[in-house]
């Protein structure tokens, strides 16, 4: 079998014991700059704390550091305008940033002192990470405005709520849609633990164990802002997990697939409301596309792509998960593979959420559909269940009696609140004379006022406590 001959030949940061350097294909292979130098700002935030760390112990002096940090600010300008050139022969974005540096100032090869790249991608991700997860966040709140926004303006519109896509009974849109604003408010809380978690620095476990050096681990956690509530910096307490551990990535990969499986339950609610069997609602065409072949067509392509996006985050995690199990302590260069998930899950979670908000944000009930679809008298037959059992009926002998009624109507083929009184008492002895007014759609809703429920006085309290949490 022919084997790759070609040579790279470059390998300046540990090159020591190699009489050559690694293949052509294996450096094509094991190259991670070409992905990784997403992390540079955050590898630059770490090589500040770890030097400002450095010359406080008196590792480095004043003006190595001095030189360090000026050649790193400089980097960190050249890098955001695109200026920099990536290597991938030098691997990866820490040997990139720690060369271009050593290019600027002699004293970047004291840089490296007590350190690991181990240690130092760890602690890169968790600044990413937190970053990452803010704005998040933000996305979060944003849509949540978005669909408070949307609940206010629909909530005088009814619509059948379904189980087993079967009409059930009657809520407002507002209600229903507050029941997504539930979901991605709960993983708003979900990225915010994702966030606090991250805030604890692995830096100074060096590369398993640690060093021997004279090295002060709370002040680059402090440089860092690593520290709780009281201002007391917060470490990781075993250096042989710090360098091993992903908790913090697959944290925020399941806080991605989760939000993601919500979207996606979200987007197929709009897709069924939007179908033209149903057509609750009409989505803006900025996110509907067009058929090349079928002039009719306007599909929920937004809407869609959500839905299949939503995979690819319950993917990422199943990666994430997969490449740490059965991982021996402590690092494996198998950890390389965490960041292309994580990165994915991040940009395509942000671009779901700004794609569901704004399609909402553009998108209008359709009125006459929707008053035709909740006119079923049948989402009410519950209520008329619960009618009788205040007349005294026992809930199941009530359940039982509708269910005649039911049966009824569809015998005569008459709605059930049109069904002649004496053949109703027929079937339920205890109707009074009113009870064609259980049917009665406002009056129905007006009687759901409990906590959590669609009642119109719960509903418009819902969307005032939602507006206050969120500032509107
Ligand atoms: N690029 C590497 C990664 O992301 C950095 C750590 C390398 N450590 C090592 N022992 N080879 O995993």
């Amino acid at each position: 079998m022919a084997t790759s001959k070609k040579k790279t030949g470059k390998q300046a940061t540990w090159g020591g014991r190699f009489k050559e350097g690694p293949s052509e294909l294996m450096g094509r292979f094991s190259e991670s700059v070409s992905f990784d130098k997403k992390l540079a700002p955050f590898d630059i935030i770490g090589s500040k704390a770890h030097a400002a760390m450095l010359a406080k112990v008196g590792l480095i002096s004043k003006a190595e550091h001095a030189a360090i940090r000026k050649g790193l600010d400089e980097l960190d300008r050249q890098i955001a305008a695109g200026k920099f050139t990536w290597d991938t022969a030098l691997e990866d974005v820490h040997m990139n940033i720690e060369q271009a540096l050593l290019k600027k100032t002699p004293a970047a090869a004291k840089l490296h002192t007590a350190r690991s790249r181990n240690d130092q991608v760890a602690t890169d991700v968790r600044l990413y990470l937190i970053d990452a997860s803010r704005q998040l966040m933000r996305a979060c709140s944003s849509l949540l405005a978005g669909l408070v926004v949307f609940a206010e303006e629909n909530q005088d519109i009814f619509i059948p709520g379904y189980t087993h896509l079967q009409r059930a009974q009657p809520v407002s849109v507002a209600h229903h849609v507050l029941a997504w604003a539930q979901m991605i408010s709960r993983d708003l809380e979900r990225f915010a633990k994702v966030y606090a978690n991250c805030f604890v620095s692995p830096l100074g476990s060096g590369a398993i164990a640690g060093t021997t050096l004279p090295i002060d681990r709370a002040a680059s956690a402090r440089e860092m802002g690593f520290e709780d509530a009281h201002g007391q910096p917060r470490l990781t307490d075993n250096s042989m997990d710090a360098v091993a551990d992903r908790d913090p990535h697959i944290e925020f990969a399941f806080a991605c697939a989760l939000c993601g499986l919500h979207l996606s339950r979200m987007a197929e609610d709009v897709i069924l409301w939007n179908s033209s069997e149903v057509g609750f609602i009409r989505l803006p065409d900025a996110f509907t596309t067009g058929s090349s072949l079928m002039p009719q067509k306007k599909n929920p392509d937004s809407m869609e792509l959500i839905r299949g996006k939503s995979a690819r985050l319950s993917g990422n995690l199943m990666t994430l998960m997969m490449m740490v199990k059965g991982l021996p302590l402590t690092y494996n260069r198998d950890l390389q593979e965490d960041k292309p998930p994580l990165f994915d899950s991040h940009e395509q979670l942000l671009m779901c959420l700004e794609v569901m908000r704004e399609t909402l944000v553009g998108a209008t009930m359709n009125q006459e559909r929707t008053a035709q679809a909740v006119a079923d008298p049948l989402l009410l037959a519950t209520d008329l269940a619960d009618y009788l059992v205040l007349k005294g009926v026992p809930f199941r002998q009530a359940h039982h009696q509708v269910g005649a009624l039911v049966a009824l109507s569809e015998k005569l083929n008459l709605p059930i609140d049109k069904l002649p009184h004496k053949d109703a008492l027929k079937c339920a002895p205890k109707l009074g004379k009113d009870w064609t007014q259980v049917f009665n759609l406002k009056r129905a809703l007006a009687a759901r006022e409990n906590p959590g429920m669609p009642g119109p006085k719960t509903t418009k309290k819902a969307i005032a406590h939602w507006k206050k949490q969120l500032g509107l």
